[in-house]
């Protein structure tokens, strides 16, 4: 068939159009499995967070559908990178990847490349990469993810040249594609799309769009599909998931879809990231505190302990507002894991600045933190301030940070030791198969005599032996 007259005999409903690719996909690729007489490969190689890793899944979940396999060997049939792009040193890894499936493609002419995600959002990629890489065949971004299956059977039709396709915002969300999760019994869930915060250093707004939150009952309704297929944990997904419900027609807060994910049955433990302190509410701390399946694990990104940096990066809170808002956390549930993300060397951040950060940490003694060294990035105000830090006093600050926030979190992990806690266990451990591994609900790893029938089973494991960052433990009857 050519692209015509497959485009012209596509639904205008989605996502019956999409599942119409999908058919028409499988012909073509069970043609081509009886050419080469074995069956095509794929490889979807994810960059970035939780929301990529939940965009790959539905990638994969087409491929299959379409009758690809799954391999990890990037010499496949067909590679996709499902790019991330909030810190400079996320592209560079792209474009050197790149290079290395150029030669592959060299030697298997049929071989298919594809980009996807963040990094293609911007338009300076998008030249370069036509200029530089004509070797990728298809270009896709953010808001139009939904539409795979139709560009991908596009592609597999297209005899020369690359097909791009990226949209510069979206307010559509298209349910009910198929999903191929990397986890049996557990998945991310996404709550809400895009950010409209507009912090002063970030590219996400920019390149996933406005807010859009999904109806709570699509939520609700494919969670108990997922409890249903052997799902015992969900993470839910969002940028700010504080601000969940903007947008939707009836009013409910992130609050009320905890309490509403809590009540399915079958369901064992919630996780959700990100919440943004600016909109942390004490009808949260409650819900959290009264719901028993959410985990006592909060990530609440601090960025900077500096109430001047914080202005500057578009926060929207005070360093006492924050401290305010842990305390409340720790009095409400006493038992809770505080976890964060910073920035060091903002632009025109001074010692005084850093050293309210190390306050600040040194006051809420995270359980673990992310740190992060500031990346400059076009198109975001911050990318325009004066004053950027010097490269070498950024690295005395970032070196001084880790150090505080690798001795707090030994010192937390420590405190547990010679506990009994619950675990999910995830997978045989890699090193030695007489040892299984699992998460508490603090998200702390430990590995303890088992076998792969408990994988997916909450267990309940004493922590006998700290070692560092992870326990050694055993079952506890
Ligand atoms: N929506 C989430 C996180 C999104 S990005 C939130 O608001 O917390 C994940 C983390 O990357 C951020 O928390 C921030 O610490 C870091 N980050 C974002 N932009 C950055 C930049 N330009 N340079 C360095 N780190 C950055
Ligand atoms: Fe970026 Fe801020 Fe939005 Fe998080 S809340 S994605 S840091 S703009
Ligand atoms: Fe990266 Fe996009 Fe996530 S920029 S951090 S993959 S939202």
């Amino acid at each position: 068939m050519s692209i015509t007259d497959l485009l012209n005999n596509a639904p205008d409903q989605e996502p019956e159009r999409q599942y119409y690719f999908i058919e028409e996909a499988k012909k073509i690729v069970a043609k081509k499995e009886q050419e080469k007489g074995r069956k095509l490969t794929c490889c979807v190689t994810t960059f970035g967070c939780q929301m990529n890793a939940r965009d790959s899944e539905k990638l994969l979940g087409i491929l299959k559908q379409i009758g690809y396999v799954e391999t990890e060997d990037e010499n496949a049939d067909f590679v996709i990178y499902n790019t991330c792009t909030v810190r400079e040193n996320a592209n560079n890894k792209v474009y050197g990847h790149l290079g290395i499936l150029h030669g592959y493609k060299k030697k298997n002419r049929d071989m298919m490349i594809g980009l996807c995600g963040c990094m293609m959002q911007e338009p300076t990629v998008i030249e370069h990469l036509k200029a530089n890489y004509k070797f990728v065949d298809l270009i896709f971004g953010t808001h139009n993810l939904y539409k795979f299956a139709e560009l991908f059977t596009t592609a597999l039709l297209n005899k020369k040249g690359m097909i791009i396709d990226i949209w510069k915002d979206t307010d559509k969300i298209v349910e009910n594609l198929p999903i191929s999760r990397k986890y049996p019994f557990k998945s991310g869930v996404n709550i809400s799309f895009g950010c409209n915060n507009f912090c002063s250093y970030c590219i996400v707004p920019y390149v996933r769009g406005r807010e859009r939150s999904r109806k709570p009952e699509d939520i609700v309704e494919e969670i108990k599909g997922l409890v249903a297929d052997g799902v015992v944990e969900v993470m839910l997904l969002g940028q700010n998931v504080n601000s969940y419900g903007v947008g939707l027609e009836e009013k409910v807060t992130f609050a009320d879809l905890l309490r509403m994910v809590n009540d399915i049955e079958g369901l064992k433990r919630i996780r959700f990231m990100t919440p943004h302190p600016k909109d942390l509410s004490d009808e949260l701390i409650e819900a959290m505190a009264t719901c028993d399946k959410v985990c006592h694990h909060m990530h609440l990104p601090l960025q900077s302990g500096s109430t001047e940096i914080l202005k500057k990066m578009n926060r929207r809170y005070t360093k006492e507002h924050y401290l305010g808002l842990v305390e409340k956390l720790r009095a409400r549930i006493p038992d809770v894991a505080i976890t964060t993300d910073i920035i060091v060397g903002f632009p025109g951040e001074t010692e005084e600045d850093f050293l309210d950060t190390m306050d600040v940490v040194d006051k809420v003694h995270y359980d673990s933190a992310f740190t992060f060294i500031y990346s400059k990035r076009t198109g975001t105000p911050a990318a325009a301030m004066e004053n950027q830090v010097p490269e070498d006093v950024v690295k005395d600050r970032f070196d001084r940070l880790l150090a505080l926030v690798q001795k707090h979190g030994h010192d937390k992990v420590q405190s547990l030791e010679g506990t009994v806690q619950e675990v999910l266990v995830e997978e045989v451990n890699e090193q030695d198969a007489s040892l299984v591994s699992g998460k508490l609900a603090n998200n702390v790893t430990v590995h303890f005599p088992g076998d792969e029938s408990m994988i997916g089973k909450i267990v309940n494991v004493r922590l006998n032996c700290c070692k560092g960052f992870y326990f050694i433990g055993e079952i506890s009857e």
